[in-house]
């Protein structure tokens, strides 16, 4: 319930307006609608993003890749999906693993900047346009066929996961594993702000950093910039951590791993103090997650 009397707003966090709507048991059809504005931006964003983020920024280099490498544990001549692969960053380094990819993504911008990147150095990778919420699609890439499956920071990105986790189930090997990595649902979202507080303490001058959480429990759906400069903003797409795993355990999986990424306290300051970088070496932006097929 909101209450508002002209000058005092309060913001419930309406968990129980979604409980009682019984929203929070699945995915299925929550976000559904935005599909279409997911492809259209993330293409209007492909020639920034691949500009800026390379072959990889601090988040991907410190947060995800080292758990992520060491999870997925790739062998040479591995068969390895990397789902939602963007401008292919990660698919370059599973090739160069000596992995052959299959590497997909919504956006077709995104896809010609992987092809433009990829040399026969990195590997054997075969890229496509795919949209992870297309269930033929995916069926049609090989039943049992995949050692392994990465999504690298994309899940948040999803209108829709049930489909990806209920059909990648098949197209693990058994024994396969599925890898990925989030932003962290409870700090690093639209209604987690961070701060800073200073306070003179016994004559001692002390700054604290932190992260104030509003909302959490219901899903939502809110725009935000992934990379500052961004052309246009993009629908992220929250799940509470139970909703989101729930829909992987549904689905058959079991969780092997998980890893919550901070940046160490000695990482290099960034240009912001309230960025995510060493003033908040207590909180972890990332969490990175693995699930194993039976
Ligand atoms: C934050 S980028 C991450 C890209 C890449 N994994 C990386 O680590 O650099 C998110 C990507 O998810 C893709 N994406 C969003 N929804 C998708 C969907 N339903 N199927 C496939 N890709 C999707 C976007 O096009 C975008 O390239």
């Amino acid at each position: 319930m909101t209450e508002s009397n002209g000058r005092e707003r309060t913001v419930p966090a309406g968990a129980g307006d979604a409980q009682a709507a019984g929203v929070r048991a699945n995915d299925t059809t929550a976000f559904a609608e935005f599909r279409d504005e997911v492809e259209r931006v993330w293409n209007e964003n492909s020639a920034y993003w691949d500009e800026y983020m390379g072959e990889g920024n601090d988040f991907v280099n410190v947060l995800c890749w080292p758990v992520t490498e060491k999870f997925l544990a790739v062998e040479p001549g591995q068969n390895v999906l990397d789902i939602a692969c963007g401008n292919g960053l990660t698919s370059r380094r599973l090739g160069r693993l000596g992995a052959r990819v299959v590497a997909f993504d919504l956006a077709e911008g995104m896809i010609a900047r992987a092809k433009r990147r990829t040399s026969a150095a990195d590997g054997k990778i075969e890229f496509r346009v795919l949209d992870a919420g297309d269930e033929q699609g995916l069926l049609a890439l090989g039943q049992e066929r995949f050692d392994s499956a990465l999504c690298n920071m994309a899940l948040f990105d999803m209108a829709e996961i049930e489909p990806l986790f209920r059909n990648l189930y098949s197209l693990l090997k058994p024994g396969g594993c599925f890898v990925f990595s989030m932003v962290h649902p409870c700090f690093n979202q639209a209604d987690a702000t961070r701060y800073s507080e200073f306070e003179d303490r016994d004559g001692e001058l002390i700054t604290t950093y932190g992260v104030r959480v509003s909302r959490y429990m219901t899903p939502s759906m809110q725009r935000g910039l992934a990379l500052r400069g961004q052309p246009t903003p993009q629908p992220y797409f929250h799940r509470p951590l139970d909703m989101l795993l729930n829909v992987g355990l549904k689905a058959g999986f079991v969780m092997n791993g998980i890893e919550e990424r901070a940046f160490p306290a000695t990482h290099p300051p960034g240009r912001h103090e309230l960025g995510w970088g060493p003033n908040f070496s207590e909180i972890p932006p990332v969490i990175v997650f693995r699930l194993q097929r039976q």
